[in-house]
């Protein structure tokens, strides 16, 4: 790396820590390419099922392949009884994604194959974390408010299984696209930092369930995975407010963001929030729910004209703006929208995890181990002198 390039302090923003093959993102045109395909193409074309294929082999399946890999996943989604039994003496209130972060080592500890360190075995763990996660979201949720959780139905697809498993209805065709449609949008985006945190974890050979729980931690917070619930509580506070623009003026002028908007990388509308506007608008035709929708564009349009009085035209909607308002539309509770993120995100963490472990876009494996600068108290390589306690004043 050149000289005097600062690296340090600026959370790794622009630092080329690795190669990856999986996901590639050109922030200022707002591409998302998945293994080489375009994510608009994906969406339109794909499912998340052949999309989490394509994630973890690298390439797109054939029909029997994705028949296999579908079969696979669907007969891997039961959850063991005893961590649904664990679920039943937790405490109700605990935090969706907490749960979600508690249950992975869980699921490690029913894997057969946990200390099987080949290629072939790890993709089978990733089957059996991606076929379950939406089980144990659903299981949850419903435990939390005293109801039984639902087995899984072999019939239903990915989405429309976790639907059913959450809401205990099987929903109709649409929804189920929809949802399908989210789950693929979501699922891989470089080196974000759950990303990020999944590969250093495994970095250390830990296993894909120890990475997989990092990266789930990584997720909760509201600068990351966090923040569609942040969008939600937003929308609820503006649902009665009569002028939006004079609420943003007050939010910027308070040094508050608007959450859901602004991107790390994209410095235009994030590709996968244009997919996710045109859902919600639909969804809320649909069920004469429109003010969602209107209410989110409102705050898109006055936030882009406040921020462009200070100068800043890169801030645009981002992947949560518009995941918030679609996951209300669909009756999803606003504390499990990061989950559902999650449950998405986990086909890329462990393709992410495959790729660190076995050095597939590097020569060898290799530790992450950066390094600080040392800014604390300094006495000479001696050290500073110990005081006993009781010498201290
Ligand atoms: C995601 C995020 C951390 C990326 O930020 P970034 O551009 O890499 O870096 P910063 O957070 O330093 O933002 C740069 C500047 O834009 C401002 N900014 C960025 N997003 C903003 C937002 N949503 N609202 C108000 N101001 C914002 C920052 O305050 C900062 O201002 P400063 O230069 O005066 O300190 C940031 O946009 C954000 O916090 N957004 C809201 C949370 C969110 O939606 N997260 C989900 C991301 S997918």
């Amino acid at each position: 790396m050149a000289e005097n390039v600062r690296v340090k302090n600026i959370g790794l923003r622009g630092v080329m820590v690795a190669d990856t093959k999986i996901s590639f993102i050109d922030g200022e045109k707002g591409i998302l390419i998945y293994r080489g395909y375009r994510i608009e193409e994906l969406a339109q074309r794909s499912s998340f099922m052949e999309t989490a294929y394509l994630l973890l082999q690298g390439i797109l399946p054939s029909t029997r392949q994705l028949e296999d890999f579908s079969r696979e996943v669907i007969e891997a989604r039961s959850i063991p009884g005893f961590i649904l039994e664990s679920f039943r003496r937790w405490p109700k209130e605990a935090h969706p994604m907490d749960i979600l972060q508690a249950s992975i080592p869980l699921l490690a500890m029913a894997d057969p194959e946990l200390s099987t360190e080949t290629r072939e075995a790890n993709v089978r763990k990733a089957i059996r974390i991606i076929a379950r996660v939406p089980g144990l979201v659903g299981a949850w949720d419903r435990i939390r408010q005293g109801l039984e959780p639902l087995p899984p139905k072999s019939h239903l697809s990915h989405a429309a299984n976790f639907l059913w498993q959450l809401q205990g209805v099987e929903p109709d065709a649409e929804i189920a696209r929809d949802l399908d449609t989210c789950l693929l949008l979501h699922a891989d985006h470089t080196f974000n930092a759950s990303t990020f945190a999944c590969r250093e974890v495994v970095s250390t050979q830990a296993h894909m369930y120890a990475g997989v729980a990092a990266g789930v931690g990584a997720l909760s917070g509201s600068l990351h995975g966090g923040a569609n619930v942040q969008v939600m509580k937003m929308l609820r506070e503006l649902e009665s407010e009569k002028d939006i623009p004079a609420w943003v003026k007050r939010q910027l002028s308070q040094g508050r963001k608007i959450m859901g908007m602004g991107h790390a990388v994209y410095k235009t509308m994030d590709p996968r929030a244009k997919f996710l506007k045109e859902m919600g608008q639909r969804l809320g035709k649909k069920f004469g729910r429109e003010k969602w929708p209107q209410l989110s564009d409102q705050i898109e349009k006055a936030a882009i004209e406040e921020f462009a009085k200070e100068g800043r035209t890169t801030i645009r909607p981002n992947v949560d703006f518009y995941s918030a308002p679609v996951y209300h539309l669909m009756g999803i509770p606003a504390d499990l929208m990061t989950a559902i993120f999650a449950m998405s995100r986990v086909a890329g963490w462990c393709a992410h995890i495959i790729e660190e472990k076995f050095a597939e876009a590097q020569e060898k494996p290799a530790l992450y181990r950066p390094e600080a600068e040392y800014m604390g108290q300094y006495c000479g390589l001696m050290g500073c002198t110990y005081e006993p306690i009781q010498a201290r004043s």
